[in-house]
């Protein structure tokens, strides 16, 4: 069996389609603000594999609020991962391009020396110092830019937008892979799988989407999917000031993953193009 913790965000709602049998712990049964309940849910309840689907997410909410996020982000993974390496059992971690500092164009390296730009970076990087100082079997994924027909998201806020405006202005200056919940949650079941047979496959990797896209592009390219006829035009990070700086380069060197389990870059042309005919059904 295996224990997820979330239950009602982009990934966990994937997680949910995707393992009709695990078991999923939303805020109201694990808390993260109390990672010792966390740890003692999976003591109790024995699975063969634990993900970690829940986060503090809120970016720019988290300069103001590095406290919570620090136990969220940082400390309630850091006893998971105890309680599964005490168990013997794989520890999937799902974290975020934000703990590099965004400088150059080169895609990162899993590998290469971390520097978040801000609150929610510096606790999802504490989170995996933690994750990883615990010596168990864990699985770091590192993504970027998440979406899905749940949730709050990029793809979802343009639509309402697109379908309201003649002309938006959007960052064309931050360069990343926009990732899709589902290839997340397809990727965290098929780690979560190898590793209780190959331990050694234990580490922390990057999965983003392919091509790497400003946010500007990205934004065309769901007019162009959901056919809205929404101008784009490109402006500037420094145009559109944030309490939090984001990363001006968030292309993430995936080919590790490639290597050890098998699982390729997603297309996010395809990811949205699945978004796209979800959000139809529901509406
Ligand atoms: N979203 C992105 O663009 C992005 C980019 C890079 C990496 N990531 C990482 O990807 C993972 C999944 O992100 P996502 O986009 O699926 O997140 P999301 O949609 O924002 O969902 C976050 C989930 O965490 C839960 N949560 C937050 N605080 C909690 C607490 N104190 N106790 C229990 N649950 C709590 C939320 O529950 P409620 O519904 O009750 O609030 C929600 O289910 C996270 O590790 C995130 O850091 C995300």
């Amino acid at each position: 069996m295996i224990l997820v913790f979330g239950k009602t965000g982009q990934v966990a709602t994937e997680l949910r389609a995707l393992l009709p049998d695990a078991i999923f712990l939303g805020r109201d049964e694990a808390d993260l603000t109390d990672p010792n309940l966390c740890a003692h849910k999976i003591v109790t309840l024995k699975p063969d594999a634990v993900i970690n689907a829940a986060a503090y997410t809120g970016v720019d909410k988290a300069e103001e609020d590095e406290d919570t996020a620090a136990l969220v982000n940082g400390k309630a993974p850091t006893e998971m991962a105890k309680a599964c390496a005490t168990l013997g059992i794989p520890f999937v971690h799902i974290s975020t391009d934000y703990v590099f500092d965004g400088a150059g164009e080169t895609p990162f390296s899993t590998d290469h020396p971390t520097a978040p730009l801000g609150a929610y970076g510096r606790t999802k990087l504490a989170g995996e110092d933690g994750v990883r100082a615990e010596g168990g079997t864990f699985a770091i994924l590192r993504t970027s830019w998440v979406f899905s027909a749940h949730g709050n998201n990029f793809v979802k806020t343009m639509l309402r937008l697109g379908s309201e405006r003649d002309k938006l202005t959007i960052v064309g200056d931050q360069i990343g892979g926009p990732t899709s919940a589902r290839a997340i949650a397809n990727a965290c079941v098929e780690m979560a799988r190898r590793l209780q047979v190959e331990p050694k496959a234990a580490g922390t990797y990057h999965f983003s989407g392919t091509p790497d896209v400003s946010w500007a592009d990205f934004a065309r390219a769901i007019f162009a999917e959901a056919d809205l006829t929404c101008a784009v035009e490109d402006i500037p990070s420094s145009a559109y000031p944030t309490p939090a700086k984001r990363p001006s380069n968030s292309r993430m060197d995936c080919h590790t993953l490639d290597v050890t389990f098998g699982i390729n870059r997603p297309n996010w042309k395809a990811g949205l193009a699945d978004v796209l005919t979800d959000l139809e059904k529901t509406t």
